[in-house]
């Protein structure tokens, strides 16, 4: 299975902060915020993942993640020229993708719970068509929304509904069979100009290939796009980071965990005259 970290946008809520960089290279506490979407692909077990950027914020993100060789993954990178959607993603990404499923993720979309990475792997290896995830939010009209009947089967999809049928938002992550190219290729742009994934998700929906995983009480999903969220998103990361001594989302962990590399071999790439208290955890591992 491939990724996808979907890191375009024009990041317009968060003005003046995104003129001079993506908001998706903003830090999140102690990290950058494409951490938490890798990692979330990284916790599935995903090795090759496409990075899709803007034409200027390319080069930053190369920079910041090279081609992820010292973590033991593959990155690559296209190029997004328009914010024309997140189902736009499949027709920028069909090369990459080839014969293969894929994940695709959101840059701005942190996810933390206990046992996700089982999730996500069962997800990658049972996905018979699409598999998404809802959420309980408190204001479901800034989302798409998922309507299920009493047995928590998904009946309606809505993007950014005015009278929403649930309170459970479709989350940033979605996970596809090989026919979600040319299902992309046969969407037409919304009233906003874009290829929505919420129509996308609706031709599998009609299919009855469509699967909704709930994530319960005890789970967190944050999406950061706006300058109240992002400083939720770090306080919440700093509190249990804090508390207990472990990192949310840090890559290079997670690379060992998944034994993509050794500790050993990490080491080695690490600069041993730069010091921080990041690089001291990496090192204490
Ligand atoms: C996008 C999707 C929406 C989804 C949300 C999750 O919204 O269109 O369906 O619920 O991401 O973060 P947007 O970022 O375009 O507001």
């Amino acid at each position: 299975m491939k990724g996808i970290v979907l890191a375009g946008g024009a990041g317009t809520r968060l003005y003046p902060a995104s003129i001079p960089i993506s908001k998706i290279l903003l830090p999140i506490y102690d990290k950058p915020m494409i951490y938490y979407p890798i990692s979330t692909l990284m916790l599935a077990g995903i090795k090759e993942i496409l990075i899709i950027t803007n034409p200027t914020d390319i080069h930053n993100f190369k920079k910041l993640l090279g081609d992820g060789s010292q973590i033991g993954v593959k990155f690559e990178y296209a190029i997004q020229h328009k914010p024309k959607g997140i189902a736009e993603a499949f027709l920028i990404a069909e090369n990459f993708i080839g014969d293969d499923s894929v994940a695709l993720i959101l840059g701005d979309n942190i996810f933390h719970g206990h046992c996700f990475g089982g999730q996500l792997k069962n997800v990658a290896k049972e996905n018979k068509g699409a598999t998404v995830f809802a959420y309980h939010v408190k204001n479901p009209k800034q989302f798409g929304v998922v309507e299920f009947d009493k047995h928590k089967k998904a009946i309606s999809l809505e993007e950014k509904p005015s009278s929403p049928k649930s309170d459970y938002a479709v989350v940033g992550l979605y996970f596809y069979d090989n026919d979600v190219i040319s299902y992309a290729k046969t969407l037409k742009p919304s009233a906003r100009g874009e290829l929505e994934i919420t129509d996308l998700n609706k031709v599998y929906l009609k299919k009855d290939k469509l699967s909704v995983e709930i994530l319960g009480r005890g789970f967190t999903w944050l999406d950061t796009g706006t300058f109240d969220s992002l400083l939720q998103a770090a306080n919440f990361v700093q509190t249990i980071e804090q508390t207990k001594g472990e990192k949310i989302s840090c890559i290079e962990e997670i690379a060992i965990n998944e034994k993509f590399i050794t500790k050993e071999e990490l080491l080695k790439r690490l600069n041993p005259k730069m010091q921080n208290e990041y690089l001291e955890y990496i090192k204490m591992l």
